[in-house]
C-alpha cells in the first residue's frame, strides 16, 4: 500500500478564510478579555494564524485530549491529558480545534470546562466533518464544511506525520 496526498484547501484558501474568522472573533469579543484555547497537537498551526489575525487583546492557553477506545463509536472514553494553566472562571473563552469529526472530543471539552464557570464559552472549528458526527457540538465558527473525508496537514496528522504540509490535503492510500 502506498500513500499520496492531494491538496483539498490550499494555502491561498486557508488564509482567507482563518482572515475573516479572525475578523469575526476580534468584532465579536471587542471589550471582552478573551482566551483561546488551542486544542493541541492539531490546532496549533490553525491557532498561531487565527491569533495573529486577531486585533484586540488575547491570551493563548493550550490543552491537550487524548481519547481511548474504537473511534468509529460512541463508547470512546476521553480524558483531558494536559489541563490548562490558568483558571478559566469569569473569562470569555474560545476553544479551537482544526477538525470536528464525530463531535465527542469537543463535546466532552465544553462540557468540562462549562463546569469552571468561564463568562462565556465557545468553540471554533477551520473544518466540520458534518456527515460524521455522533453528539451534536454548538459550533460558534466554522471554516469550511467538509465531506466524509480523512485531511492531514495544517497541523493534522496521519500516526503524526504530515502535520508540516502548509496546505489542507486528503490522503489517499493506494494498494
Ligand atoms: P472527534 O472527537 O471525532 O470530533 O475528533 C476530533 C479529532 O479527531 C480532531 O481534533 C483530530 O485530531 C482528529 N481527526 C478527525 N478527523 C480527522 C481527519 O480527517 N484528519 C486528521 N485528524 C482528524
Ligand atoms: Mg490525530
Amino acid at each position: 500500500m502506498t500513500e499520496h496526498t492531494e491538496i483539498f484547501i490550499d494555502k491561498a484558501a486557508i488564509a482567507e478564510k482563518v482572515g475573516e474568522l479572525a475578523g469575526q472573533i476580534s468584532r465579536d469579543y471587542e471589550g471582552k478579555d478573551l482566551v483561546l484555547a488551542c486544542i493541541l497537537k492539531g490546532a496549533a498551526v490553525f491557532t498561531a494564524d487565527l491569533m495573529r489575525g486577531i486585533t484586540i487583546p488575547v491570551t493563548v492557553e493550550f490543552l491537550q485530549a487524548a481519547s481511548y477506545g474504537a473511534s468509529t463509536t460512541s463508547s470512546r472514553n476521553i480524558v483531558i491529558k494536559k489541563d490548562l494553566d490558568c483558571d478559566i472562571a469569569g473569562k470569555h473563552v474560545l476553544l479551537v480545534d482544526t477538525i470536528i469529526d464525530t463531535g465527542e472530543t469537543m463535546a466532552f471539552l465544553l462540557k468540562r470546562f462549562a463546569e469552571r464557570r468561564p463568562s462565556s464559552l465557545r468553540a471554533a472549528a477551520l473544518l466540520d466533518k458534518r456527515a460524521r458526527r455522533s453528539v451534536y457540538v454548538p459550533l460558534a465558527y466554522i471554516g469550511f464544511d467538509i465531506p466524509d473525508t480523512f485531511v492531514v496537514g495544517y497541523g493534522m496528522d496521519c500516526g503524526e506525520r504530515y502535520r508540516n504540509l502548509p496546505s489542507i490535503a486528503e490522503l489517499k492510500t493506494t494498494e
